[in-house]
């Protein structure tokens, strides 16, 4: 594929207007690419992966192949959005691989973070590997590249893989297609929303590939994790309430390995903490505590220790990063 460039006078995209013009272009694009050829394309239900596959929806119907792989650690909710939206109002050719139980028996007592997240990157690409083998005449591969990805591999801070680290067997036989490659985020936001993707999945907080399982510290248990679904799902439902979802950078709760005494209905208690943490960027090297309201904080405090199995404390953590980064592991 010859090598796209973002032309140093190009327009930002900011308007619905520019939008339209981009999508009229990467469809024109991509048909003349993919001609009556298939297009696989492994779909998060994040923004990038999103706005790729309503793009080439768009363009090549149901030609673009989606794989969904469920690895039980995404949001409350995820992956069931992503089959509503794309497998049932978008019509598309969707694949939603059950991988839960085969994510959380390879992680099952593993409690070094660098090892987790080496298995769920490894565990990713086997999955959707063995999904690729199975698909006859696929040629293409799409890939929800940004331009900031672009730069960062330049920069050498971050190794873009090519077709994702396949593995070569599979690698070899895609073309890439990248319909997003020369946006930034904010131009991918905009492109996505007139594209028709609902907001919560548009404008959505990033969220690190290997999911809740950095927020479940030290070796994941199902029922901890379960602690962690649900936490995270109260907390973006009172931040949404309180107007604050579109203007926190990123909020999200952790429930470590340890546990309290506390006491319900004059009955002892030995459970996890939640804690909860809400930061704001520009750059993601430093990182500032949003402080919310006190009356938020009750909030939480009262619903996560009520509705939430297991937990019996939140805490909120007011480190910036430096020292602390923002995800715990
Ligand atoms: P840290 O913890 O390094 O996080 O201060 C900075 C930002 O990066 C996100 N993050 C990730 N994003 N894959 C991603 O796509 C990852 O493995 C990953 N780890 C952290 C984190 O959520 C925060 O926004």
């Amino acid at each position: 594929m010859a090598e796209i460039r973002r032309p140093d006078d190009m327009v930002r995209i900011t308007t619905p207007e520019l939008a339209d013009a981009f999508i009229e272009e990467q469809v024109n694009i991509a048909r003349e690419q993919i001609g009556d050829k298939k297009v696989l394309l492994a779909l998060s239900g994040g923004v990038d992966s999103s706005v790729v596959a309503a793009l080439l929806i768009k363009a090549v119907g149901k030609q673009l192949v989606c794989v969904h792989v469920n690895h039980g650690l995404l949001r409350k909710g995820e992956p069931e959005q992503v089959i509503e939206v794309f497998g049932k109002q978008l019509d598309a050719n969707l694949i939603y691989v059950d991988a839960v139980d085969r994510f959380l028996d390879k992680l099952e007592g593993v409690d070094d973070p660098e090892e987790k997240r080496h298995i769920i990157g490894e565990e990713f690409i086997d999955v959707f590997a063995d999904e690729a083998r199975k698909l006859e005449g696929v040629d293409f591969l799409a890939q929800g590249t940004i331009w900031p990805d672009i730069l960062e591999s330049e920069d050498g801070i971050k190794a873009h893989h090519n077709a994702g680290g396949l593995p070569e067997d599979i690698a070899e036989r895609f073309e890439l297609v990248e319909p997003v490659r020369i946006l930034f985020k904010d131009e991918v936001r905009v492109v996505g929303k007139q594209l028709g993707l609902p907001d919560n999945m548009v404008y959505r907080q990033p969220f690190p590939g290997p999911g809740l399982g950095v927020r479940c510290p030290g070796a994941i248990t199902r029922d901890r994790l379960e602690a962690v679904r649900e936490s995270d799902a109260i907390l973006r439902e009172e931040f949404e309430k309180a107007g604050l979802a579109g203007k926190v950078w990123q909020y999200f709760t952790v429930v470590p390995d340890f546990k309290s005494t506390g006491i319900t209905d004059g009955k002892r208690t030995f459970d996890w903490p939640c804690i909860i943490r809400a930061i704001n960027t520009t750059d993601v090297m430093q990182v500032s505590v949003e402080h919310l309201e006190p009356e938020l904080i009750d909030r939480l405090a009262m619903r996560i220790t009520t509705e939430v199995e297991g937990i019996n404390r939140v805490l909120y953590d007011f480190t910036p990063k430096p020292p602390a980064t923002v995800e715990y592991e």
